[in-house]
Order: C-alpha cells, then structure tokens, then sequence
C-alpha cells in the first residue's frame, strides 16, 4: 500500500528509511520496493482465499525481479507467466514448477518443452493450434501437458484499449462461440489432459461488475463443456484489479476475491478450485522510481522540469498516457509552478507526467508514485541508457536486488565487422 511510503520530518521514506539516504547513496533513477507493501498486497488476495479452494499465482510480468518474486513464493504464492524467462526467473527466485500456470498466446515449441520439463501445474492454451503444437511437444517428451483454454468472454472491461484483452477484436483467447469444441477437440489429443478453463478480461478495472459478467459466461460454458464429458478442475479468472493512481477507487481486494468465490458458490462450482493471477495490484503501489531534477526550463507555453528518469525507465506514460503522481522527496514551502517533468530521452513522447503543480529546484528529488507493476519490467535501453537499479526496503534494511547496468555491459554482445 502508498502507506510504505510516508513523510517523516518532512522527507519522503520507504519504510523506516530516507529516500534522500537511497538516492545518495545508489544514484538516481532508482526503483524502491517495500517488502512491507508487496507482502501486504499478496496476503489481501492470500487471506480473502483462506477456507477455501483457491490460490494465487503472481503476474511476473508486472514485476520478475528475483527478489520481488521471492518476497511472494516465502509468503507461499504461485506465479503466472508467459515465456521461458519468467519461468526461469520463478525458479531462480524460489519458487516452484507446480505452482506455475503458463500463459501467453505465442509459446515456442521450446517453451513449452522447458515447462513440460520443469512440470508446471497448467498452460493456459490461446489457439487450437497452439493446442496441436503443446500436444505434439508433449507426445515427443512422453508427456501429458495439463490444460486450461483462455475463453475470450467478450465483455468490455473499461479500461485503457491497450490494455483490455477480454474482447473479441483482441488477439487473446478462443472466441466463445468456439470454446466448446475447442475443448472437446483437446480432450481428443492424446498428450493433453484438460484440468481447466481460464480467461483474463483485461488490466487496471476498478469495478467488480466486468468480472462478474464474465465469471458469469465462463461458469455456463463449463457446464457445458462437462455436459460435453470434459472434466473441469479448475476455474482462472485472471488477474486485472486496478490500483490508485490518482483518484480511482478500486475495489478491495478481500471485497473482489469474496465477491468472484461467493458467486462461484453461489452457482453451483463450489467444488473447484479457483485461481487468481494479480499482477498490478500486489506490486503496483509497492514501489516509487526516485529521480533528480537536472534543469528547470520555463518556456512560453510549458515550462519543463527535465529529470535524470525517462521513458526508458518508464514507459507507461508514453505508451499508454498513464498518470504517475510525482511528489517532492523534500518538499519546499516554495510557490508552486506547473510543469510538464519529462526525460532526457530524444522523443517528444518522452515524458513522465503533464502539467503537474511543483515547488522544485534544480537538484532536487522527485518521487513517482505506483512505480512497483509495469515499470522497470517494461524498462529499454533506449538512447544507451542502462537500466536504473532497483532496490527493496525491509524495515531499516535496504537490499540493492539490482545492479544499475553499465554502459559496457550494454554492447558487450555486439561486434564490429573485421574489415
Ligand atoms: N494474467 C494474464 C493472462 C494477463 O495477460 C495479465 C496482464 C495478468 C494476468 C496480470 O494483470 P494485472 O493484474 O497486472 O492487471 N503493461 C500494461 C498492463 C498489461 C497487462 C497485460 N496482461 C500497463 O502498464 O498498464
């Protein structure tokens, strides 16, 4: 939660320490995770599950760093991913073949080997020949690959268009209308075994309603599907609960988590087990990125606050006119003035909030808020720039989980021609 970080005496901490301290000491830009926040988060979704048959398995993709991974599988989560990095990263980091679901809509013959190898529990299958391929990898390694199908239910989330993935123009999942001989032509694939049915309406929703409807169309299609003779074990129902931002007042998470078992009950589905696979709303508001102002450039029409971070670093704002709060680290009593805070990066596109109310001078810390999901795993090194370095605070223990890069590691793998 944004409580991990807090004013003390008037500077901004993570937890029990200055962000000043941090930024000194490690250089800027520079992500700082809470380990008391991203506990927090998980256990709302871990406890709302308590007593019944459900469980969590963390997005990667929203954050892979090894120690964020490893803070959840301590706290006993399981992982969502999408490639064979994130299944590598997930064992690195402690946490557990079985307790993986693999989603993504383009596996590579040598991903699904590498997660058949490793034994994870589900592959979440997008395509009837995505089907083919798992099964003809399966068959080659003696294997049966345990299956779910991400059913597109078709309900619009409200959300952002790049990131609704729920609906029938998106490239995900298998059309509705289909999933049901879909799934009676897995259940004739010799080296399949159907456990499942997933599906993932999109990101950032802040309101239960979306999910209820689609909760609503998957649970029909289940009985049908077992009318059909396909046994289903377990139900997906994504991950996707929004976080604050600005003003947005999502859901709790114990509200949401009740709310989808409650009416899985309710119906009749009691007796499956249930999966959720947040990624934003267990690091989101887990982390801040820490960057310096280099020049205040007041202009005409815009003045620009121009900082040491940029769309390289985060790219949310450039790819999707996300909103970031941007604080002081030590506010200033100062009159503030409005300011476009944008990057060095050589884009127009390369700024990191618009039009924000700031009391700043050269020099000076800023924090961007809700930094923990999409950030650094979204992260280039677009211009040369090497990728910040990230840090976990733990109490008044601060953990570098990440070497800022250097600029030779960044063409090591390159060469010249010999002549
Ligand atoms: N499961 C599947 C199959 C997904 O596609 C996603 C996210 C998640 C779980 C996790 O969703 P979450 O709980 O984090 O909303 N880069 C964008 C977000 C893309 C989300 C893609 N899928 C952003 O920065 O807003």
């Amino acid at each position: 939660s944004q409580s991990a970080f807090a004013y003390v005496d008037g500077v901004l901490h993570a937890e029990g320490v200055s962000a000043v301290a941090l930024a000194e000491r490690f250089g800027t830009p520079l992500f700082v995770y809470s380990r008391a926040a991203l506990t927090e988060a998980y256990q709302a979704y871990a406890k709302a599950c308590e007593g019944h048959r459900a469980c969590v398995h963390v997005a990667v993709k929203a954050n892979g760093n090894l120690a964020v991974l490893n803070v959840f599988a301590r706290l006993g989560a399981g992982f969502d991913i999408v490639s064979g990095g994130e299944l590598a990263r997930v064992l690195a980091a402690g946490g557990q073949a079985k307790d993986i679901v693999f989603s993504g809509v383009g596996k590579s013959a040598d991903e699904m080997r590498q997660a058949l190898n490793a034994g994870v529990k589900c592959f979440n299958v997008e395509s009837i020949a995505e089907l083919d391929r798992l099964n003809a990898v399966a068959g080659e390694l003696g294997k049966k690959a345990p299956i779910s199908l991400r059913v597109n239910p078709d309900v619009d989330p409200k959300t952002h268009p790049y990131i609704s993935t729920g609906l029938k123009a998106n490239k995900f999942g298998v059309a509705f209308d289909e999933a049901r001989a879909a799934y009676r032509a897995a259940a004739a694939l010799e080296h399949l075994e159907v456990v499942g049915i997933d599906c993932h309406i999109g990101s950032q929703i802040t309101e239960i309603a979306p999910y209820i409807d689609a909760l609503d169309k998957v649970l029909d299609l289940v009985t049908q599907i077992e009318a059909d003779g396909v046994r289903i074990r377990h139900i997906d129902v994504g991950g996707g609960l929004g976080i604050t931002y600005s003003s947005e007042t999502p859901p709790d998470t114990g509200l949401f988590v009740r709310t989808l078992l409650e009416r899985i009950e309710a119906r009749g589905h009691g007796h499956r087990e249930v999966f959720f696979e947040p990624g934003r709303s267990v690091t989101g508001n887990a982390g801040i990125l820490l960057t310096r102002v280099e020049f205040l450039k007041p202009g005409a029409e815009k003045n620009f606050a121009i900082v040491d971070a940029a769309m390289n670093d985060l790219a949310r704002p450039a790819m999707y006119q996300a909103y970031h709060a941007i604080d002081p680290v030590v506010p200033r009593q100062d009159a503030p003035r409005v300011y476009d805070v944008v990057g060095p990066v050589c884009e127009s596109g390369d700024w990191l909030g618009r039009d924000r109310s700031l009391a700043i001078e050269p020099g000076d810390l800023l924090a961007i808020r809700s930094a923990g999901a999409y950030s650094f795993a979204m992260s280039s090194n677009y211009n040369t720039r090497p990728r910040a370095a990230e840090v976990m605070v733990d109490g008044s223990e601060i953990h570098l989980v990440r070497a800022r890069e250097t600029v030779p590691e960044l063409f090591a793998g390159e060469s010249i021609l010999p002549r």
